[in-house]
């Protein structure tokens, strides 16, 4: 059964280990445009990832979860999950997530965990949640549309804020190169 819980900022060097060192990290990130030797600092991901997604202190933000998995009296981390709304409209919120290795994805956690997080923030008051996978991500796009979420041309202006739509079109992956997928709740 998999849970997730608020992160604490002693599982922001987990979180980092994961997206970076993980077996399926160099597919991401070679997708992102960093080689291993280029790819971020733990400095820099601390940067990125500021304290208050690992302590809670600006929900209105973002907020960062561990992904955990309960099973038969044990309980195991098994990935990363958070939101964030600060770039964006309104009642918009962006989601992005990745487990902490291959063996783990395929069994169903990555979409149970997305559905959790969608609930908690549809009753945060947010009515649209989008993620945004690359073109390539065959799995994590399957895993989006098994919860809820639609392919959808991206139109900036609809969904960030003025001074966040360069950065918007340009994405994670460069003009184009991602799924803009959107999740509405009713
Ligand atoms: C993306 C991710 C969170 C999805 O979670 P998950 O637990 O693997 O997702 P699920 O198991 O619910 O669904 C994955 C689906 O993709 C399918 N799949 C697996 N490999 C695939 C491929 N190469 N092409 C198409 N579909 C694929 C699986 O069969 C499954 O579909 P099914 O339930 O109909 O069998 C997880 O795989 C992950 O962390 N991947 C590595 C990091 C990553 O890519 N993060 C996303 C960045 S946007």
């Amino acid at each position: 059964m998999i849970e997730i819980r608020g992160a604490k900022l002693e599982d922001r060097r987990k979180a980092y280990d994961w997206l970076y060192f993980s077996d399926f990290s160099p597919s991401i990130y070679k997708l992102e445009g960093y080689t291993k030797e280029t790819i971020p600092s733990f400095e820099e991901f601390k940067a990125d990832y500021e304290d208050y997604y690992f302590d809670g202190s600006r929900p209105e933000k973002g907020r960062c979860f561990v992904i955990f998995l309960r099973e038969e009296g044990r309980e195991e981390d098994i990935g990363i999950i958070f939101y964030s709304s600060s770039h964006l409209l309104g009642k918009i919120i962006e989601f992005d997530i990745w487990l902490k290795e291959l063996s783990y994805a395929g069994h169903g956690y990555g979409t149970q965990a997305i559905i959790k997080l969608v609930s908690m923030v549809k009753d945060l008051g947010y009515e649209k949640v989008i993620i945004r996978p690359s073109k390539y991500n065959r799995r994590a796009i399957k895993s989006y549309k098994k919860a809820g979420f639609v392919e959808e041309e991206l139109n900036p202006t609809e969904y960030c804020q003025e001074k966040y739509i360069e950065e918007c079109v340009e994405g994670d992956y460069g003009p184009g190169e991602d799924v803009f997928m959107v999740l509405v709740l009713k």
